[in-house]
């Protein structure tokens, strides 16, 4: 398997004045309760995971859990108290200030929640700025400007100011902005948050296809669960700065690790979630005629399987039988594990 583009190895954040040295003196072992009492407030604890070349990870957990410091050690906007951050295999602590520039400036690129436009550049100006502090001449910078302009769909905006434009359209900017410099990686803290939810759910849409298109390596944050599930391909949930569990959205509503990830998935419609694949079995004696793709969104075919009296086939895309599903186990993760409503 290829490298990690990032990597965290027991990350911790802690403010205050004796955030280090209390560190050290817990040996790791960082309880918030008695941090807070010695006058230091827990962002990060201990946190380890990967994110993979054109993964996209979401971190997901509710305000004060620690997903924006998370986000800044490892663009490190501030650093971190403790543990290892590699990005690349680089390991970013090391890193002079001249190559930390360098890697925030070509390689990452990041979105907030606040726009952040400048108000009195244009759309296009706005995009191509990041470019021309990178040094690049303003003909090019903007003909690449007008591209990404394309690219989040504001063809014919390209001259207006940042408030002639609705909160979802001074996001497509702040996205273009970001992607302008062509990062590898992206960090994304809370884009849509600000945003309605009908217009929300469009950015979301035409966030995964963008990013079908672009595979970049991605961490995202948000406090919606809903938004975590549909955009993620692997979701991490934070609590107290703790990681509490890092898995696919299919794993952690079929398995929550904890009673707080449980509380989560409870609400949530399973058949919407689940793929045919994530609840298949792998028996294929005695099938019926019916054949459905391992990749099918349970909602789409669970009235066809519920009209068989025999197990139905899963298959691949080469048309290759792979395992099976039977009406029972769909009524199973349709109507088991959710919250009774009696
Ligand atoms: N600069 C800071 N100084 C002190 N505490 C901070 C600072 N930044 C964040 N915190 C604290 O760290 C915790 C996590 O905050 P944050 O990462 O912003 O959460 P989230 O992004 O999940 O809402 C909170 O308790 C917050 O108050
Ligand atoms: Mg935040």
């Amino acid at each position: 398997m290829s490298e990690p583009v990032i990597k965290c190895e027991n990350v911790y954040k802690i403010f205050g004045a004796n955030a280090k040295k209390m560190l050290k003196d817990s040996n790791g072992n960082v309880d918030a309760k008695t941090f807070q009492d010695n006058g230091c407030i827990v962002g990060v604890n201990n946190a380890s995971f990967e994110v993979s070349k054109g993964e996209m990870l979401v971190v997901m957990g509710l305000s004060g859990s620690g997903k924006s410091t998370l986000l800044r050690c490892i663009s490190r906007l501030t650093d971190a108290t403790g543990g290892k951050i590699f990005i690349e295999g680089q390991d970013l602590l090391q890193l002079n200030n001249k190559d930390l520039i360098d890697l925030r400036r070509n390689k990452m690129g990041m979105v907030f929640q606040s726009f952040a436009l400048l108000p009195h550049k244009t759309v296009v100006e706005n995009i191509a700025f990041p470019l021309q502090i990178k040094g690049v001449k303003t003909e090019e910078s903007i003909s690449k400007a007008m591209n990404m302009v394309k690219l989040v769909g504001l063809d014919g905006r390209e001259n207006y100011f940042p408030r002639e434009l609705s909160g979802g359209q001074q996001q497509r900017v702040g996205i273009a902005r970001s992607l302008a410099v062509e990062p590898d990686i992206w960090f994304l803290d809370e884009p849509f948050s600000a945003l309605d939810p009908l217009i929300r759910k469009e950015m979301q849409d035409e966030f995964l296809r963008l990013q079908e298109k672009l595979q970049k390596t991605i961490m995202f944050i948000t406090h919606d669960f809903d938004e975590a599930l549909k955009l993620a391909d692997r979701i991490a949930i934070m609590k107290d700065g703790i990681i509490e569990q890092l898995d696919t959205p299919a794993n952690i509503v079929l398995n929550p690790a904890t009673e707080y990830v449980r509380k989560f998935t409870e609400e949530v419609p399973r058949e919407k979630v689940l793929l045919i694949k994530d609840v298949m079995d792998s028996s294929k004696e005695n099938l019926g005629d019916l054949k459905v793709s391992k990749d099918e969104v349970i909602e789409n075919v669970a009235e066809k399987i519920l009209t068989q009296e025999k197990s139905v086939a899963v298959i691949d895309n080469n048309n290759n039988v792979i395992g099976s599903i039977n009406p029972a186990k769909i009524i199973n993760t349709v109507f088991g594990g959710r919250k009774s409503n009696n």
